[in-house]
């Protein structure tokens, strides 16, 4: 069974009068452990399309299926336990809280899940070690390069074992040095953790690292290419 299975997506946005057609019925099926690549010009509709396969933005149709639950039959609360207990976000922006250390910003999803405090703070710096920050862990967002920051917001996201990882352009603010080494730690504890990447880009570097490059096209997905066979 698929770890993602969307059938039939479609979302519009009202513009004036009318309403564009941005999801023209997406069908995205992905195995459990797959590193999958979006790519597509900007305005697209991938951060959309990722913001509804998380249920943060409701369908306007069709099914969404994340490990075996069908996420468009969800109230606000299932849908939030949900995100809490099988996904993990990171964005372009970090979204860091900017008063907390590196260690309090990894251990925030496992307060909100009630590990105490001794275990929390073991799995946190177990995480932060993982992504190569072991000597920063006590430092301030503010003190960090933006790569560092990303490094905490990747450890954050993946420090309560999600099974899937949704990224929208998590290398958008990056030189192209630092995006490489990105896209080699996600590869890297994709291949570790077993957990299942959708990394949405406009970038092409990511296809090095997908095992398959999805490309979104007037509304649709349209496979480009495989890295892996
Ligand atoms: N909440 C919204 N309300 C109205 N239009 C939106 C909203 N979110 C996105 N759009 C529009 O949908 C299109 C796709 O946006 P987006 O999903 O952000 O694209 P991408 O992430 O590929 O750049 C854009 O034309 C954008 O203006
Ligand atoms: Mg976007």
């Amino acid at each position: 069974m698929p770890i993602i299975a969307c059938n039939n997506i479609c979302k519009s946005f009202p513009m004036g009068k009318e309403r564009v057609d941005i999801l023209k019925g997406i069908s995205l099926s992905v195995e459990a452990g797959e590193f999958v690549a979006i790519i597509g010009e900007s305005g697209s509709g991938k951060s959309t399309f990722l913001n509804v396969l998380s249920g943060i933005m409701p369908t306007d149709k069709g099914e969404m299926v994340i490990a075996g639950e069908h996420l468009e039959v969800m109230d606000e609360n299932q849908l939030a336990l949900f995100r809490r207990q099988y996904l993990g976000f990171i964005f372009q922006s970090y979204n860091l809280l900017t008063q907390l250390s590196a260690l309090e910003n990894v251990e925030l999803p496992l307060i909100f899940a009630g590990v105490p405090k001794q275990k929390r703070r073991e799995q946190a710096k177990r995480m932060l070690e993982k992504v190569g920050l072991a000597d920063r862990m006590d430092h301030l967002p503010s003190e960090l390069s933006g790569g560092q920051q990303q490094r905490v917001a990747i450890a954050r996201a993946l420090v309560n074992n999600p099974q899937v990882i949704l990224a929208d352009e998590p290398t958008g603010n990056l030189d192209s040095k630092t995006s490489i080494e990105i896209l080699e730690l996600l590869k890297q504890l994709n291949s570790e953790e077993g957990t299942t990447f959708v990394v949405v880009t406009h970038s092409h570097v990511v296809y090095d690292y997908a095992d398959r490059l999805i490309e979104m096209k007037d509304g649709l997905l349209v496979t480009e290419g495989k890295t892996k066979e």
